[in-house]
């Protein structure tokens, strides 16, 4: 168990990890970072959560989990944050999620929210956020930095590239793969794979919206 933990970030996917973590490690004193915003302090059911600046963290804050959903600022926090000499805490998998067998990786730094589900011979990377009810059938690869929302069912042999997004409620065919740093919106159905790294694809079946706005980040 960690004693103190850094949430990385200070807004909405931030405090609902500091719930998560409440439910998995009651005990742990939580910190947020935050650079963006002027708050000091998170109030919330009448606690009072320090919002840490410019990576000045008391010395007993070793350990860090992300608590942004967006991949690219993820990224850009956890270069931070590693610069600061801090380093991931294993990947908090809540009480309530379901992590089955023995077989599957768990990266560190991320989360798997309550109510996901995972089955079988699955290897998840580095600051992966599995959002609320998602599901994740066996043999999947999920890169690092991937968020999936809500809801999301990946069928067998699905590999979401790193840094990849999908909204909430993202069907995904089995055996297909999802480009990295690609974003898929909300309830979409990925019949086939979507290859065009930092595009944005919507829709029933899911097509290509646009193309990258900037060049993905270098692998
Ligand atoms: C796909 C997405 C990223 C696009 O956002 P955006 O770049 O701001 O795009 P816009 O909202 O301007 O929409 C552009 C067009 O795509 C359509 N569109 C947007 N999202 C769509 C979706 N999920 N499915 C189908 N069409 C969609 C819009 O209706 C619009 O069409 P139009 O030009 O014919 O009017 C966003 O809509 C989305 O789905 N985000 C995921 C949200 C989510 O699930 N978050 C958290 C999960 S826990």
């Amino acid at each position: 168990v960690i004693s103190h933990l850094a949430i990385l970030g200070a807004g909405a996917h931030a405090r609902e990890t500091y719930w998560h973590v409440m439910d998995a490690w009651p005990s742990t004193a939580i910190c947020f970072v935050d650079d963006i915003t002027d708050c000091v302090e998170v109030s919330m059911a009448g606690r009072s959560i320090p919002v840490a600046k410019d990576w000045r963290l008391p010395a007993a804050y070793r350990h860090f989990l992300i608590g942004v959903g967006s991949p690219a600022s993820k990224r850009l926090l956890v270069e931070k944050a590693l610069a600061a000499g801090l380093a991931p805490a294993p990947t908090l998998i809540h009480p309530r999620a379901t992590v089955q067998a023995p077989d599957i990786r768990v990266g560190a730094g991320g989360l798997i929210a309550p109510g996901c589900v995972l089955t079988t011979h699955i290897d998840l990377g580095d600051f992966v956020i599995l959002n609320l009810n998602a599901t994740v059938a066996h043999d999947c690869r999920i890169g690092d930095f991937a968020t999936c929302g809500a809801g999301c069912h990946l069928s067998g042999h699905v590999t979401i590239g790193e840094g990849a997004f999908l909204g909430a409620g993202v069907a995904v065919r089995e055996s297909t793969a999802i480009a990295p740093w690609a974003t898929v919106g909300a309830q979409a159905y990925v019949a086939r794979s979507l290859q065009t790294p930092g595009a944005t694809y919507v829709g029933v079946p899911a097509r290509l919206l646009r193309g990258p706005a900037t060049p993905p980040p270098e692998a």
